[in-house]
Formats: C-alpha cells, sequence, structure tokens
C-alpha cells in the first residue's frame, strides 16, 4: 500500500469510525427501533381513525415491521445500557427483567397474531389494532421514562 491509499484508508476509516460508535450503541438501537414502532402505529391509526384509505399492504408492512420490532428490542438492554444516549429506558428494566420479557413476550404474540390475520378491510384492521397498541402503553408505563 503506497502512502496516498494509506492516508485514503485512514480518512474512510475514521469517518466511518465515530458515527458508527454512536449508531451501534444499544440505547440507539432500540429508540430507533421504537420509532419505526411508532411510524408504523401511526400509519395504521390513520386508517382506524379514517385520515387515510384502508390499504392492506401498507397494513401487511407496518404489522411486519412491528412483529420485527418485537422480535429483536429485548437484544438491546446489557447491563450498562442503563443509561446515555438520551435513553428513556426505565431502571425497572433491569431491575425486574422477568417482567419486562413477559410485556415483551406478549407484544410479539399479539403482533403475530395480527400478522397472522392479515386484514383485509377496516374492521379486521380494528379488530387487531385495539389489543396489539394496549401494548405500547402498558410497556411504557413500567418500562420507560416518558410515560404514554
Ligand atoms: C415491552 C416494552 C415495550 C413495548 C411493548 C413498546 N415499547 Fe415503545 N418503548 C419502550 C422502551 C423501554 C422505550 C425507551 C427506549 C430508550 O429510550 O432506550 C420505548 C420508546 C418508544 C418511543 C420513543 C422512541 C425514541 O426514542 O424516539 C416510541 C415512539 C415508542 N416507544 C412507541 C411504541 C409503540 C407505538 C409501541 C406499540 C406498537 C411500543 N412502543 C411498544 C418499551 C416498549
Amino acid at each position: 500500500m503506497n502512502f496516498k491509499t494509506l492516508f485514503a484508508a485512514a480518512l474512510i476509516g475514521s469517518a466511518a469510525f465515530s458515527p458508527a460508535i454512536a449508531a451501534d450503541e444499544p440505547q440507539v438501537v432500540r429508540q430507533e427501533l421504537m420509532k419505526k414502532n411508532g411510524g408504523a402505529v401511526g400509519a395504521m391509526a390513520k386508517m382506524v381513525k379514517g385520515e387515510a384509505d384502508f390499504n392492506a399492504d401498507a397494513v401487511l408492512a407496518a404489522l411486519t415491521s412491528i412483529s420485527e420490532v418485537a422480535g429483536s428490542f429485548g437484544e438491546y438492554f446489557p447491563e450498562g445500557s442503563e443509561t446515555g444516549f438520551e435513553t428513556e429506558a426505565a431502571p425497572a428494566i433491569w431491575s425486574d427483567r422477568a417482567g419486562f420479557d413477559a410485556a415483551l413476550a406478549k407484544y410479539k404474540t399479539d403482533a403475530d397474531a395480527a400478522l397472522a390475520a392479515a386484514p383485509a378491510d377496516l374492521d379486521a384492521l380494528k379488530a387487531v389494532f385495539g389489543p396489539l397498541t394496549k401494548n405500547c402503553g402498558a410497556c411504557h408505563e413500567t418500562y420507560r421514562l416518558k410515560k404514554s
């Protein structure tokens, strides 16, 4: 490797390095996952409220996204990630991990059931939307500092 390529590699390396560090932090990853959740629920909420036309494909995409988030969210709460990066994770996640895991498991079950139901019209969406979104507030109540 000549000096020029070495220099270029170092530049690329450092440019990729600092943002990657923050983006890989569990606090950041789990907040991104929850933002995806918020977007998916928001898209369906508009249909439920009559602010957007029912769209079966968009509903399936939203439910798939929620099911995926429910499946991986729990991996991003290692010891040492209790604070930092503006996390809103409540200490109860670490002091009552079994309760948190149970809330997560119920959320995943409800998300998968909604996805399996593959709502084909607005009434079918409404039937799964309520039970699914109860999980959001229920978990936030205990395990998120900012309640919603
Ligand atoms: C099993 C627990 C649990 C469930 C279920 C859950 N959340 Fe969360 N949510 C959290 C936790 C914990 C945080 C805080 C994460 C952090 O800041 O590190 C959070 C944060 C959020 C945020 C803020 C993200 C940010 O930082 O900008 C949104 C939005 C959100 N959740 C939406 C939802 C929606 C919508 C649902 C239901 C489809 C849902 N959540 C279900 C635990 C949960």
